[in-house]
């Protein structure tokens, strides 16, 4: 939630800045701003994306080699051009860019108002850049050390990037439960909420950890303290991350390009880490901990959303697999309800940007009880990745799309592996069964091209069915959370209402809701509930319901009697979930299209939620 970007260094800073900031715009894009320093320090703030801010700035002197910049997705005050970042305090000396919450915003601001600050924004955010002028006008102190104090003073969550015109060779980043990583280029430094701002000028980075201060100056360049005044060595790092991945290579949209990626993405998530021919399957990170494994009691999978789907998807695999209870939980209800938990309990958090506020949070307290925490992550460095004991990226390239694609398979694919594991080492399957499944695993990108091919059949009835306001999907067994997965996908961007259900539960309630107006999507290829399955979409016909089957390729009982029937490959059922989600992506992803809908930047959303 919420972009920063920050420049210092030999070259213009407002092209630099709005480059990152559209880069970063799947954070938050419901207003932008940039504040430039030269000789003085001049800011413009717009409502609505970065290019409408690019369009404020064309005709303006914005000349200058600091600056900072900000995209916004609001939480407190309503997105318009007062609330938008950068804030300034009284003196208009700083600028101040934020991601986070503070919490006790409120207390200060009273205080503050009594010393005779006046604000004109809604924003938490005025309220930081005021204290710390506050403090530093007190103590004629230099902007690193007024923010370092100011900061001693707040509750809540933080990514900040300051400048100061009485300073203007300094640029101040620090962090707190929210992400901020700075770039080394030659003779210029860069700050962003990730990397991607800066990545065609620098890959050598630096992430903050939390409580730290970045004080960057072209004379001594990084110099890193803590807020008790510590100072810390920078640890300096390489990233291997391709530009193109940032780029649309020629897609409508970034969801659809990350769509298409899914048969390399899934790939690339069992690359090394499987090998039919060696009858094997190995995570690095699980193999370190593997005693843990062995003996845990429990696992606990812990995350939101999407992630929190494919985390289903894993309770199933784990259990019928590897024979270890499973329990997943929303990361938000599982924090705040004081979970039992001890040393025996493995707690894994599944993340793709590694960022999101309840899941590290639960993460932590999960920690503090004793258990294990693990890892599945797709943003390399991010925050999840770097508190667990040990974990596995799911290597998918960054994802930019808003909606969740490639990320949920690249989850669904290493928790297999996971399962796969573990149930190799515990002897909970067959051999037999171990080979069978991972030499099936090897063929599913092959397979997940095969469903790609449907897409223009899929567009097809994303035009016959994008007038309905409402929508259920049903699904079984491992395809339950694949109905959760399509309905969540649905609503996000086409802002159609869905519900996901498992098939039977259709009977205990929503069937009420069939009639002619509602579109269902079936997803029928679990073996084990086959026939029961079709009693169920016999069940939706009786009431008129328009149904969509997902079946695999030859199936006739169904296909026989669906409104539109869209064929996949057939595969093992545990391995049906990265096969059947891919419809569904589409289709969502089509419906949102012909709707006219922000497909990559859906209304009132962000991809990466850093509050609570
Ligand atoms: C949906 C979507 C969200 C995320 C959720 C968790 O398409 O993207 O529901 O899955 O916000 O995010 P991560 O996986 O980054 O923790």
């Amino acid at each position: 939630m919420c972009g920063i970007v920050g420049y210092i260094g030999h070259r213009q800073a407002d092209a630099l800045i709005i480059k990152g900031l559209e880069r970063l715009e799947y954070r938050g894009y419901d207003s932008a701003g940039i504040a430039i320093l030269s000789d003085s320090l001049s800011i413009w703030k717009k409502k609505g994306k970065v290019a409408a801010l690019r369009e404020e700035i064309a005709n303006n002197n914005t000349t200058g080699m600091v600056g900072i910049g900000h995209t916004r997705w609001a939480t407190h005050g309503e997105p318009n051009d007062v609330n938008a970042h950068p804030h300034t305090g009284g003196n208009g000396r700083l600028a101040l860019v934020h991601n986070g919450i503070i919490e006790n915003y409120a207390v200060l601001k009273n205080a503050l108002i009594a010393e005779g600050h006046r604000f004109e924004s809604e924003t938490d955010t005025e309220v930081l850049v005021h204290l710390i002028e506050e403090i530093q006008d007190e103590g004629d102190l230099a902007l690193e050390e007024a923010v370092r104090l100011a900061l001693m003073r707040v509750e809540g969550a933080y990514a900040i990037a300051v400048v100061d015109s009485r300073n203007p060779s300094v640029l101040v980043g620090a962090r707190k439960a929210s992400p901020l990583v700075v770039g080394i280029g030659e003779g210029e430094y860069f700050i962003g909420s990730d990397a991607s701002p800066f990545l065609d000028s620098t890959r050598r980075v630096v992430y903050l950890d939390d409580n730290q201060i970045a004080t960057i100056t072209l004379e001594k360049g990084l110099e890193i303290k803590n807020t008790e005044n510590e100072s810390q060595p920078p640890f300096i790092q390489e990233l291997d991350m391709q530009i193109e991945a940032l780029e649309k290579n020629g897609y409508e949209h970034f969801m659809l390009k990350e769509i298409y990626e899914q048969p390399t993405t899934i790939f690339d998530a069992m690359r090394g880490r499987i090998s039919s021919k060696e009858n094997r399957v190995t995570l690095r990170g699980l193999e370190e901990y593997a005693n843990r494994f062995v003996r845990a009691n429990r696992i606990i999978i812990v995350a939101c959303g999407t992630s929190y789907h494919s985390g289903l998807i894993g309770e199933y695999l784990i259990e019928d697999l590897a024979r270890i209870p499973v329990e997943v939980e929303y990361a938000s209800e599982f924090r705040y309800r004081n979970p039992i938990l001890n040393e025996r309990d493995i707690v894994i958090a599944l993340s793709q940007s590694g960022e999101t506020a309840d899941t590290l949070a639960a993460l932590e307290l999960a920690k503090q009880k004793g258990a294990m925490i693990y890892g599945i992550v797709n943003s390399v460095g991010s925050s999840i990745a770097r508190l667990t004991d040990a974990g596995s990226y799911i290597h998918a390239g960054p994802e930019i799309g808003v909606a969740s694609t490639k990320a949920f398979t690249g989850q669904v694919t290493v928790l297999t592996l996971l399962a796969l594991s573990m149930a190799q080492k515990l002897s909970t399957v067959s051999n037999t069964t171990f080979q069978t499944l991972v030499t099936e695993l090897e063929s599913i990108p092959e397979k997940v091209k095969e469903c790609l091919k449907a897409d223009e059949h899929i567009r097809y009835i994303a035009k016959e069915i994008k007038h309905h306001h409402n929508a259920l999907y049903l699904g079984r067994g491992y395809n339950f959370p694949v109905a959760l997965e399509g309905a969540l996908k649905l609503k996000e961007i086409s802002y159609i209402h869905a519900e996901g259900y498992p098939a039977a539960e259709m009977k205990h309630g929503p069937i009420a809701l069939i009639d002619e107006t509602m579109p269902v999507i079936v997803t029928a290829t679990n073996q084990s509930a086959y026939e029961k399955i079709i009693s169920n979409v016999q069940e939706v016909l009786a009431r008129k319901g328009v149904v969509i089957a997902v079946v695999p390729k030859g199936e006739t009982a169904i296909s026989s009697m669906a409104h539109h029937v869209i064929e996949i490959p057939a595969t093992e059922e545990q391995l049906s979930p990265l096969l059947s989600v891919i419809p569904l992506q589409l289709l969502s992803y089509h419906i949102a299209v012909e709707l006219g809908r922000n497909v990559d930047q859906p209304r009132n959303l962000a991809k990466s939620v850093t509050v609570e």
